[in-house]
């Protein structure tokens, strides 16, 4: 049985399931000269096209500020296959039937006019044969996002022709507040449908996190003990190796609590925490997802050092390398207070949760690349063994590995082999790549293909925007009350400041190791 999250993709079906429902598409990049276009949007639509997830034809058309000539746009496009492609091109051919289909038109995104040129470039398309579907991507500094979309109604880019939705799809950050995401919210969902708007969390896109709901609902052993009663506490981790690299005027903005926490790991979270759907509906799956979120407590202002610690990377060596403290970086402020690393302690108040906490860190420059999310179980209540323990014993854990180094591991208590009561913590481990060899696709493909047949499972909708900000704003207002004029420092290469390890220990427990 295939496992396409409950839809069969289409033409024809890589699994031999074949009923078709996608469609040929025009996807129009705004921003397609920027990294993200490069990166990720360019590979991604190469891929699905290179395996017929989609039927022909499909164009590409790039909009952006720079004056370029189809050829010279088809030029960077070719060099963003060749080099970010999961799979390479087979033959010069292949690409070279891709790129024919590749287009580009300059645009200034604040100017109604350049819109018109845009239009005249897809309607001439269309007259020679590109699907009437659009599918507008919005890969574009957020200031942008709502001219855009404005400027997509004014010229006709938005209407609906009989059963033709132009589909949005809207890279994150969502605003950088409530207000703000409100105001974007509105200025959209005056011009499209809600279900023409994706919103996309490219870490929904990842077959890990996909496979969460797998794991839970598909299993008749888990869930049962998947609840306050057997579980201590969650710890949800994103640590990343590298820094913010050329990124400074955005995340200045931004700080990991919006990079990171807003949209990812909240995301992650509501996944783990929800309760079953009804059904396999997009709908269902988002309801439960939202109400998760509409649980979370908010972290009163005076509690704000209790339950969150921020702090930066100040100057050392990570990975061997010299490494900038972050007040040090380009386009920085001196004075920074911009977190570059955040743990939560956060509690979910429905009859599931009470009482459990969910632990969140992110950061950059920590020692390794991994998201992982750790289900801690109680220990038994009585231990019998009591006497005979050298070292306290672990509890269980669950350890769902999201990247790198994908899989599931369960750890318990065994005695090791001897004359001694040597009980000792091993793990049952399953890995990915074992079971089923390198076959993952990348976020953003699934995302890509999901936006195509109008999927929108995986994509946040409205009220999980403003759930999550509403959490957000709270913490960042707690900040702002706190008048604190710097951020403790953490090595970069290192787990993180000392006060997340205070904050655990205060609570009796401690951060794993992953
Ligand atoms: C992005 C953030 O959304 O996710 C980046 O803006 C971060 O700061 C990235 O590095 C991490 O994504 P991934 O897929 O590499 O874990």
């Amino acid at each position: 049985m295939s496992a396409n999250l409950g839809r069969v993709y289409s033409v024809p079906s890589p699994t031999g399931q074949g009923t078709v429902s996608a469609r040929p598409v025009v996807f129009v990049i705004l921003g397609g000269t920027g990294d993200l276009a490069r990166r990720k949007l360019v590979p991604a639509i190469f891929e699905i096209v290179r395996q017929g997830l989609i039927p022909q034809p499909v164009h590409i058309v790039g909009a952006a500020g720079s004056d370029l000539t189809h050829e010279e746009f088809r030029g960077r496009v070719a060099e963003a296959v060749r080099e970010f492609a999961r799979v390479k091109p087979g033959s010069d051919a292949e690409l070279v039937e891709f790129l024919s289909h590749v287009f580009y038109q300059s645009v200034k995104f604040q100017d109604a006019g350049s819109f018109r040129e845009l239009k005249l470039l897809l309607d001439e398309l269309e007259r020679g044969g590109a699907s009437p579907h659009r599918i507008f991507y919005l890969a574009t500094p957020p200031s942008a996002y709502g001219p855009i979309v404005q400027n997509l109604q004014a010229v006709g880019l938005a209407d609906r022709r009989d059963d033709l939705w132009p589909r949005v799809v809207i890279e994150k950050p969502f605003g950088r507040d409530l207000p703000s995401a409100l105001e974007l919210n509105q200025v959209v969902l005056s011009v499209f449908d809600e279900h023409q708007v994706y919103r996309i969390d490219h870490y929904l896109g990842k077959e890990t996190v996909q496979n969460i709901m797998v794991f839970r609902f598909a299993n008749g052993i888990f869930e049962p003990t998947w609840n306050r009663r057997y579980i201590d506490h969650v710890q949800i981790t994103v640590a990343e190796e590298i820094g913010i690299g050329s990124r400074g005027r955005y995340y200045e903005e931004a700080g990991v609590i919006r990079d990171m926490v807003q949209n990812h790991m909240l995301q992650i979270l509501s996944m783990i925490a929800m309760e079953p759907p009804t059904s396999f509906h997009a709908d269902s799956i988002r309801d439960e997802r939202v109400k998760v979120l509409k649980c979370i407590r908010p972290i009163p202002v005076s509690a704000i050092n209790e339950h969150v610690v921020r702090a930066q990377y100040g100057s050392g060596l990570a990975k061997g390398s010299k490494v900038w403290a972050y007040r040090e970086e380009d386009n920085v402020a001196a004075e920074s207070m911009t977190e570059t690393y955040i743990a939560i302690k956060l509690f979910i108040e429905n009859w599931r949760w009470a009482g459990v906490p969910f632990y969140l860190r992110s950061g950059k420059y920590l020692p390794k690349r991994v998201t992982e999310v750790a289900i801690q179980y109680r220990g038994v209540p009585h231990m019998l063994f009591r006497d005979v323990l050298t070292d306290p014993l672990e509890p269980s854990a669950l350890i769902l590995r999201i990247q790198p180094d994908e899989g599931i591991s369960l750890t318990f208590s065994t005695k090791h082999p001897g004359m001694l009561m040597d009980i000792r913590n091993q793990a049952m481990d399953f890995n990915y790549y074992e079971a089923y060899g390198d076959k993952a696709p990348d976020a953003y493909e699934r995302l890509l293909l999901d936006v195509v047949v109008g999927d929108g499972t995986l994509f946040p909708r409205t009220d999980a925007v403003v759930a999550s900000w509403k959490f957000v704003d709270q913490i960042v207002e707690g900040w702002r009350a706190s008048r604190v004029r710097n951020l403790p420092q953490y090595e970069p290469g290192s787990w993180g400041p000392v006060e997340a390890v205070e904050m655990m220990a205060a609570d009796q427990r401690k951060w794993r190791r992953p």
